[in-house]
């Protein structure tokens, strides 16, 4: 008998930088001039039809003036989108105009875009490295920065993906200006989640400040791009993988995205985000970690900013709870719940252990309340 050791014992450095400004379409391509992905000279641009007529053209424009070679792959805006068949199209695509393991890929848009293209660059040619370049406020708050990148399944949202860390993110504050109202609104639950999880200090500046936030106020922006960026940061450095505390950022996540399914996307993702936040709340209230005042000003803070509070009469409650179970937190068959402890804070159950199992009709009574 022969036996082999292959040793392969890896030290990474995955670290990147985040910048948050407005206008930062020349510091990208001053960036890569620099050699921020080396002697690369190829760069694939994904984006959607919206984002590639405002932001991915004239920043290919850029790249090509500076002598650059870039293509921009362009696939249909929303979240029905974020599918396995897109990516292979792009995929496609992308060989057939020749690109191989020497280019780089840039994803411009929100989260669906950044999730997507992060995934494609984890698989493309086995790996390929890849930027953010961020233009919604959800994706600011929370989808470009942290290395989640998946694709949804007609069974649930970001069932296939990986962890895969970006070269480096650009959050410009200067292209929300292009949102609509509903995706500015909509952008704000992940800022509440953040506050919750992390900060009393900031969930009260939002409680203050919702109205300049809500009109664009470049002060008040730049103040709740910063924090979102230092909340999600310093889990992620903690708990890259998700083996414990890296879960806290699901909060409101696992009756947000099965309702989000449920809805078949006619929510958004932050007002689906949002509705959960809810539900969590109120099950936290529940199990006593939480008073009534807190609940309160949690629901209240989300209702100011305009967000949805209480599920649609046209989502179906029994398939919700069933949806609950395609949530990765579940445990040998038991739905497991991150949940608050007051604001500002996640209550650790045990030692690095932040989801308890919570039983299906304590789950079920309070969406039934809902
Ligand atoms: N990876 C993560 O950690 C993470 C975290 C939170 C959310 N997400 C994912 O993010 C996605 C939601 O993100 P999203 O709301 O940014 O989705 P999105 O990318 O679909 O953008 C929302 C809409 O805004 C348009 N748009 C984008 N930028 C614009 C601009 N500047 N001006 C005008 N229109 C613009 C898009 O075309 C789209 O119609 C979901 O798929 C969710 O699962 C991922």
């Amino acid at each position: 008998m022969s036996i082999f050791r292959v040793d392969l014992k890896k030290i990474i450095d995955d670290s990147y930088d985040i910048v948050v400004d407005f206008n930062l379409q020349d510091r990208l391509v001053e960036d890569i001039k620099n050699g921020l992905l080396g002697k690369t000279k190829r760069f694939a641009i994904i984006t959607d039809d919206v984002v590639n007529e405002l932001y991915a053209k004239p920043i290919s424009a850029k790249l090509i003036n500076a002598g650059f070679n870039t293509d921009i792959f362009v696939f249909p805006e929303g979240e029905k989108s974020k599918t396995r068949e897109t990516k292979a199209l792009i995929e496609d695509q992308m060989l057939e105009k020749g690109y191989r393991r020497d280019c780089a890929i840039i994803a411009v848009g929100g989260g669906v875009v950044t999730d997507l293209a992060g995934f494609l660059a984890g698989t493309y040619g086995r790996g390929v490295p890849f930027i953010n370049y961020a233009t919604t406020l959800l994706a600011a708050a929370d989808a470009s920065v942290g290395g989640k990148t998946a694709v949804d399944t007609p069974l649930a949202t970001n069932l296939i993906g990986l962890f895969n860390q970006p070269k480096k993110v650009y959050l410009d504050i200067m292209t929300w200006k292009t949102l609509s109202n509903r995706q500015i609104i909509d952008g704000l639950a992940e800022t509440i989640k953040h506050a919750c999880i992390a900060d009393a200090s900031f969930f009260e500046y939002l409680e203050q400040n919702i109205g300049r936030i809500l009109s664009l106020d470049k002060e008040a922006c730049m103040h709740i791009a910063r924090e979102n960026v230092r909340i999600k940061y310093e889990v992620v450095m903690k708990d890259e993988l998700e083996s414990g505390l890296r879960e806290i950022l699901n909060l409101g996540h696992t009756v947000g995205r099965a309702i989000e399914t449920v809805s078949d996307y006619k929510l958004m993702h932050g007002e689906a985000v949002s509705i959960g936040l809810v539900a969590e709340v109120n099950l936290a209230y529940d199990l006593d970690l939480i008073n009534a005042n807190e609940k309160d000003r949690v629901i209240a803070l989300l209702k100011k900013t305009g967000l949805p509070v209480a599920i649609p009469d046209y989502i179906d409650r029994e398939d919700l709870v069933k949806k609950l179970y395609t949530d990765k937190k579940v445990k040998n068959g038991k739905l497991r719940f991150v949940l608050q402890n007051g604001i500002g804070s996640i209550k650790e159950f045990s030692e690095n252990v932040y989801a308890i199992e919570v039983e299906e009709d304590r789950a079920r009574k309070i969406i039934m309340a809902m």
